[in-house]
């Protein structure tokens, strides 16, 4: 009979080779006391919904520089925060956060409740965050399933169900294997094989932590799992986004509703998205002039693919819908990758179009 695996080979591991996270706190500080900080914990945890370790470094960085505190943050103008989310997408994410941040402060004294019980019935924490963070924050033995999990539990068990199908077994197997001792270090340590060793392609095997007890390693199966279903081929929609550009240099743009795709993000005011051929919709009457390349983005359900059309506009315009946003104070860093694709595709026209005129398109 095959050796079950024991979470203290997996801990040992992680005492060595775990990876440096600015909100992490090593094995060994945590050895001698250190606590990480519940704030840090909840904010890269729910940067990393849905987003890499290597994309969130840069915005967890930025976000603690401005936001030091849970409290800093409740205070923060809601545009701030959603200007400081803007490229790393699901941006449902930033108006919880904000909503988040608001409850503890209000309704928990700025203290985050240190169980997954409580923790999920906080704006935009789901089971899966508040397991997370009630182990890595509060060494509470909860289990947390991400995808990292779900692929090294596949293979440690050889499941060859396939995904979705297979989740609520993974995730009993998962529970099964997590310890009373050092849970969060525990949660971070599968986390840490998945990304590093256990890896959808070419796992590591010879040199993996758990290479004795694991049954897909013996099977030769490792790399095959976990199986996954088939998945639905996005559809295209398409659509059309205007960027006025006034004469004084100052941007036509419009913050989108909250509910919705992009909800709260500053955007390029344009029509539907829609799979057949929308109205156009344009923000006023202007000399629009449609550019030859669409600006093409992806989202989770569907492909996009924007006309783009620009159109130089005077200073007395008044547009239907939208604001005009000074250019000294329009960072294109402040919108979603859709938009920030659109804004490139018009910079490029504009600038062709102003070297003839000898005109300064109000970007370095
Ligand atoms: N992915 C999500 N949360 C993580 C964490 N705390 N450590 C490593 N990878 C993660």
């Amino acid at each position: 009979m095959r050796d079950l695996p024991q979470a203290k080979e997996i801990l040992a591991w992680y005492d060595r080779h775990a990876r440096d996270m600015p909100w992490r706190v090593s094995p060994a500080d945590r050895r001698a006391g250190k606590r990480p900080d519940p704030y840090a914990v909840w904010l890269s945890e729910v940067m990393l919904q849905q987003t890499t370790v290597a994309a969130v470094r840069g915005y967890f960085h930025r976000f603690t520089l401005r936001w030091p505190t849970v409290a800093d943050l409740a205070a923060a103008e809601d545009t701030q925060v959603m200007a400081e989310w803007a490229g790393l997408g699901y941006y449902a994410r930033a108006r919880n956060l904000l909503k988040c941040a608001r409850t503890v402060v209000e309704e928990y004294d700025g203290r985050f409740p240190d169980s997954a019980e409580a923790l999920k019935d906080l704006p935009g924490i789901g089971p899966y965050t508040a397991a997370a963070i009630a182990a890595i924050a509060f060494d509470r033995p909860e289990t947390v399933v991400d995808g990292n999990v779900e692929r090294v539990m596949a293979r440690l068990f050889d499941v060859v169900t396939p995904l979705p199908t297979a989740k609520p077994e993974l995730t009993m197997l998962a529970e099964d294997l997590t310890p009373l001792e050092r849970p969060g270090d525990y949660a971070q340590a599968v986390m840490d094989l998945g990304a590093t060793i256990c890896t959808p392609r070419n796992p590591a095997c010879g040199i993996c932590p758990w290479r004795t007890p694991c049954m897909a390693r013996a099977a030769g199966t490792a790399p095959d799992l976990p199986r996954k279903l088939p998945k639905k081929a996005r559809p295209v929609r398409v659509g059309y986004a205007y960027v006025g550009r006034r004469a004084d240099g100052a941007w036509l743009l419009e913050r989108r509703p909250d509910s919705g795709l992009l909800g709260g993000m500053l955007g390029w005011p344009g029509s539907e998205w829609a799979e057949v051929q929308p109205d156009r919709a344009p923000p006023l009457a202007a000399d629009w002039q449609m550019l030859g390349e669409e600006a093409r983005h992806t989202f989770t359900h569907f492909h996009l693919r924007l006309k783009v059309l620009i159109a130089d506009l005077p200073v007395d315009a008044t547009p239907d819908r939208g604001h005009f946003v000074d250019r000294h104070e329009f960072r294109p860093s402040d919108l979603p990758t859709a938009m920030r694709k659109v804004f490139d595709l018009a910079r490029s026209a504009f600038a062709v179009e102003s070297a003839g005129a000898g005109k300064d398109t109000g970007h370095g």
